[in-house]
């Protein structure tokens, strides 16, 4: 029994780290639970099974996660909720028999201090899957070199201002690429990477002002990085029409996403404060490749919308 399930398949992290697995082992056992099966018809077509499984509904956990050995647990969006969701996963994946649980967790930020909300949830899902018994590895991804690219950087080329709360902080952007690599060598054999909670960063630890400068050289015009306070930082949100506070019931922008300011800022505070200050070897020692360096992220992706970023591109 040496069954795989992906938990979250359907996203675009779900879509890669299958792809990989299929690459590495034609023969792989897998089985892709998404609460969206129609959207991975496509696998269905190549003999996959693709089941309906919902972090918010335990039965369907049940009857997706049966017979596997080792469950990839994909971090929920819903933030504060998630944390239970997580739970659901967890006790659905003991009631299975799993043997092995490798969870997408937060970079550098797995502490009971950081300030950053989503943080906060990874912090207690990583408690919740020490407790459970389950061997585990945490890939504590650090912030998505698309999202620098794309969310921090494409909008402000044209006013030149990179306005964060983000203070003298530095983080190491990592590519999704290099994220899915690492989680399908680890998926592939859990055994030789039990307990181990990995530090999933790019290349290069930058200062804010070593991103905006990059981003100025990509795309040929000059940003400037400009470091605003918490007050200034929400008060630009509010201006934008933005909530204050983060609600799991607030309904999703047009794009599916949950944006509320407190939430925000408290990930700018997170690097401000030296959270995301970090720089390990981990992709290299899991996929023995370097990691992609931001400038090349950013070169290969700058002309696409974020959500429409995919291995393709
Ligand atoms: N490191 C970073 O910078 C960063 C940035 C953003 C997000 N993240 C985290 O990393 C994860 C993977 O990133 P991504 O880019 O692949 O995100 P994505 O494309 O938005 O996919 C989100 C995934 O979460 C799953 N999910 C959400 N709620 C669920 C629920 N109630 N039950 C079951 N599955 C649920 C979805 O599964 P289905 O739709 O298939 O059911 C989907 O595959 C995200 O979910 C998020 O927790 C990390």
């Amino acid at each position: 029994m040496s069954r795989i399930v992906i938990s979250g398949a359907s996203g675009d992290l779900g879509r890669r780290v299958t792809n990989l697995l299929l690459d590495e082992d034609p023969g792989v056992e897998l089985t892709l639970v998404t609460r969206t099966p129609e959207k991975l018809a496509d696998r269905v077509a190549q003999g996959i099974p693709v089941l309906k499984g919902d972090y918010t509904d335990p039965e369907s956990l049940d009857a997706a996660y049966k017979g596997a050995e080792t469950l990839f647990l994909i971090s929920g969006l819903n933030l504060g909720r998630r944390v239970s969701e997580h739970r659901n996963a967890i006790a659905a994946a003991q009631r299975a028999g799993i043997r092995y649980i490798v969870y997408t967790s937060v970079g550098g930020g797995a502490h009971p201090e950081n300030p950053a909300m989503s943080a906060k949830d990874h912090y207690q899902s990583e408690q919740d899957l020490r407790a459970s018994g389950i061997t585990f590895t945490f890939l504590r991804n650090h912030l998505y070199a698309e999202i620098v690219s794309n969310i921090w950087i494409a909008p402000v080329v044209e006013s030149g201002r990179l306005e964060m709360a983000t203070g003298q902080g530095s983080l190491s952007p990592v590519a999704k690429g290099d994220v899915a690599r690492c989680a399908a060598v680890v998926l592939l054999a859990p055994e030789r990477h039990a307990d181990a909670a990995y530090e999933i960063t790019g290349p290069e630890l930058l200062s804010m002002h070593d991103i905006v400068r990059i981003g100025s050289e990509v795309h040929g015009v000059p940003i400037t990085y400009v470091p605003l306070t918490e007050e200034e930082r929400l008060a630009f949100f509010d201006s934008v029409g933005l909530p204050r506070t983060y609600d799991p019931d607030m309904p999703p922008s047009p794009e599916g996403h949950m944006w509320a300011s407190d939430e925000l800022v408290s990930a700018d505070l997170a690097v401000a404060e030296g959270y995301q200050a970090l720089l390990s070897q981990d992709v290299k020692l899991i996929t023995d490749r370097e990691p992609e360096p931001l400038r090349a992220v950013m070169e290969r992706v700058k002309s696409v919308r974020y959500d429409q970023i995919d291995e393709a591109v």
